[in-house]
């Protein structure tokens, strides 16, 4: 297994962010991960990172990072509507996704882009245009910690909600995940709930196909999410939040244009729309800002440090507060 001591992570996080790790272990096969067990790793302060593009570091990690880097693409069987395709953690969602494509496999193809690795998008249930990772996971399969105990769970015992799972609350640092088995439909179906995927695709006056549906998902990305390989960030800072109806009621009579929609929990607003409306575009505060084009995402323009993203996503936090009553949270995890 490659190990490094004192290892920078600035290139393990898509912020950007200088900081180091006691340890740095990269685990590329099954026995990587047994020597992580015999070597007893997770009884000592650990973090798990996969492509590192969900997460905030504000100081030094003194303790290991795990960064898994297994590979494996495969179908592992099939009947008559469904084909189920395993994946290793370490596989970057994107290949996977075009594994699918590849393959005529239908499902994944909205969330094609979505930076991170496979191993990962259970955790946060990463969505995207319509589609969220539970609407394709059959599966997800790995070790309990710090005991090394192999686990499977069944979608349905993932507890998955939006960008939420039973990986962030009761399984919270209490698993390693090592492969995921999704289950893909072999006839031809699109999700077009996306307004603005449904009308491209419809203004271009084509049929649609499966690499057709993937290239205009990533059209629509590439105009409104900045490129990670150039802007340091980590996709989406906030989660959307949930209003009442009430309180939904109350804000619309003050902004007639709120972009909001139903969910079983109340009225779902978009929090990019609110930081933008409190004028955010315009503010930057050294390295760090939200990016032009949406203000959901907080950007850092070369080398910003942890704390500074820190302060400037809390200034955001308060003056949507203040301006709406309205509480946003990070999606993006911080490491203290
Ligand atoms: N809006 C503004 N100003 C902004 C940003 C957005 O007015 O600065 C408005 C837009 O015009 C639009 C609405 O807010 O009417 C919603 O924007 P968009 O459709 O881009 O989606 P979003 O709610 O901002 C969510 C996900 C994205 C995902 C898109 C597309 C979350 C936290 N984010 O963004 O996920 O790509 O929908 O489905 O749910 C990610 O998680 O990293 C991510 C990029």
């Amino acid at each position: 297994m490659k190990q490094y001591d004192h290892a920078s992570l600035k290139k393990y996080n898509t912020f950007g962010i200088e900081c180091q790790c006691k340890n740095l272990l990269i685990a590329e096969n099954q026995q990587d991960i047994d020597t992580l067990f015999q070597e007893r790793v997770f009884e000592q302060p650990f973090l798990i990172i996969g492509e590192g593009s969900n997460i905030l570091f504000t100081n030094d990690f003194d303790g290991n990072v795990i960064k898994l880097a297994t590979k494996g693409l495969e179908i592992i069987n099939e009947d008559e509507d469904y084909v189920y395709v395993r994946a290793a953690g370490g596989e970057n969602w994107s290949d996977f996704v075009n594994f699918t494509i590849d393959n005529l496999l239908y499902g994944a193809e909205n969330l094609i882009g979505i930076p991170g690795l496979v191993g990962s998008c259970p955790v946060q249930n990463i969505g995207a245009y319509g589609t969220e990772a539970k609407d394709i996971i059959y599966q997800v399969e790995g070790h309990y910690l710090p005991n090394g105990e192999p686990f499977i769970l069944y979608n349905e015992e993932c507890h998955f909600a939006y960008r939420d799972s039973i990986f962030k609350n009761a399984l919270k640092e209490k698993c390693l995940i090592t492969d995921v088995v999704f289950r893909l439909a072999k006839r031809e179906t699109y999700r077009l709930s996306y307004q603005q995927l449904a009308d491209k695709l419809q203004e271009e006056g084509k049929t649609p196909n499966l690499k057709l549906v993937a290239e205009t998902v990533l059209e629509i990305r590439n105009s409104k999410l900045p490129d990670i390989k150039v802007v340091g960030c980590a996709g989406s800072f906030f989660k959307n939040p949930v209003v009442s109806l009430e309180k939904f009621n109350e804000l619309s009579s003050k902004f007639d244009d709120l972009v909001h929609h139903s969910v079983p929990e109340g009225i779902k607003l978009a929090a990019g729309q609110l930081i933008d409306k409190c004028g955010w575009k315009d503010i930057r505060r050294g390295d760090v800002s939200v990016y032009p084009k949406q203000a959901l995402v907080i950007v850092n323009w070369g080398n910003a440090k942890g704390k500074e993203v820190v302060d400037y996503y809390q200034e955001i936090i308060q003056s949507v507060q203040e301006k709406f009553g309205v509480t946003i949270e990070p999606e993006v995890r911080i490491i203290k």
